[in-house]
């Protein structure tokens, strides 16, 4: 394969990359304290990753209420927000780009992860999935639902998470709106009973995403807000249903101005559902034209693949997720053509360094420093 298109620069709002390769987010439990503070090891961690064009952060709970994940960072406090700025000196000290994505986890959050209290969402329905505490994965609760003051004050949350985002040192802001988070549950019909502003139409249902998009956008700036935000199908109420499409083209029309849109692409077989025209490339087809900003492409990515996005204008840039785990040299690995190495699976939402900061780089080859050939 030819990789040169993931090597020319772009632009994604206020950020020049150097290159089309995005590290995706990923959350890896590391920030292992009752303060939700990231930590040095994380700064190392990402710093390793400072070759990628941009690196969006792990989730990063924007408020104790959205905190739902056993060991994940926050960016509501002045401690938080000082653990960051060591991660973002660290990636900025290696070259590289960082911006924090901003996520309230609704329902998926547990009692466990809140002194007892019941988590919020929409409305009083379970999602049926599991919640990560610290005694490990366990069933969802039906939360309770949010009242319209409680919808303002998150609102305000992300913006005020946004502001301490940049006050820590990020390049730029992502909110997390697809998998199974609050706006995702608000935007669902399954999981949004509402009969108020916030629920019944899709336009009601969309409410609380382009709510926190705007608010979000007017503290950082439109051209360091970006979204995460694609259609899924995945369990219990979160399968795709008829409304699933109507509804992100309802949301992604309506996003002017923005840095960019990671879109994943279906990482669950759409065959025979409401998104099967989605399938494969389907997804950046379908949604290119009805987004102005830099659009990212990603789930299941190759170079092979991502060049050839790039190239018919389906895409701008490439997140890799999972092969950037073990590869913190990806993209000098995906120039050269070189093999990526594999994640262990059992590290990855483990404690400590080992399959997080110890994946070793590939020993650089410039050939211009090779010495020369002795000639016989
Ligand atoms: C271990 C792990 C943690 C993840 N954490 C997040 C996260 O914090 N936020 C998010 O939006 N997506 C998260 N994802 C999804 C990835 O960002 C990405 O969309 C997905 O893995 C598909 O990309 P890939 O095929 O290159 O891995 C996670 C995925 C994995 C495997």
């Amino acid at each position: 394969m030819n990789p040169a298109p993931l090597f020319t620069p772009v632009r994604m709002g206020d950020l020049e990359l150097p290159n089309r390769i995005a590290m995706a987010p990923l959350t890896r439990m590391r920030a292992d304290n009752p303060s939700h503070v990231p930590t040095d090891l994380q700064a190392a961690y990402y710093a390793q990753r400072a070759a990628a064009g941009v690196i969006v952060g792990e989730a990063t709970a924007v408020s104790p209420d959205g905190f739902g994940w056993h060991d994940t960072p926050g960016l509501w406090s002045a401690e938080q927000v000082a653990g960051w700025r060591r991660v973002t000196e660290a990636v900025h000290g290696a070259g590289g780009r960082m911006i924090a994505q901003l996520w309230h986890t609704g329902s998926i959050s547990h009692p466990d992860l809140r002194a007892g209290a019941l988590p919020v969402s929409a409305s009083a329905v379970d999602p049926v999935q599991r919640s990560v505490t610290a005694a490990g994965r366990v069933p969802t609760v039906t939360p309770r639902a949010m009242s319209v003051a409680e919808i303002r004050q998150t609102v305000a949350d992300y913006a005020t998470a946004a502001r301490n985002a940049i006050a820590a040192g990020f390049d730029g802001v992502q909110i997390l709106a697809n998998f199974l988070y609050l706006p995702a549950q608000f935007l669902n019909k399954a999981t949004n009973q509402r009969t108020d502003a916030y629920g019944g139409s899709i336009e009601g249902r969309a409410r609380l995403t382009l709510e926190i998009v705007d608010a979000v956008a007017s503290a950082v700036g439109p051209q360091r807000t970006g979204i995460k935000l694609s259609p899924m199908h995945e369990s219990g109420p979160f399968q795709a249903n008829d409304e699933t499409l109507p509804a992100a083209e309802y949301v992604i029309s309506r996003l002017t101005g923005l840095s960019h849109l990671l879109l994943m692409g279906a990482q669950t077989d759409f065959t025979g559902t409401p998104l099967e025209v989605l399938s494969g490339d389907g997804m950046f087809a379908h949604f290119r034209p009805l987004f102005d900003g830099t659009l990212i492409a990603n789930t299941g990515m190759t170079g092979e693949r991502g060049a050839r996005l790039i190239e018919t204008g389906l895409a701008d840039v490439i997140a890799f997720g999972r092969p950037f785990i073990a590869n913190p040299d990806l993209p000098a690995r995906l120039a050269a053509g070189d093999p990526l190495a594999d994640v262990d699976w059992s590290t990855v939402y483990a404690a400590g360094p080992a399959g997080y900061t110890d994946y070793p780089a590939l020993p650089t080859r410039d050939l211009a420093l090779a010495p020369a050939p002795v000639q016989s």
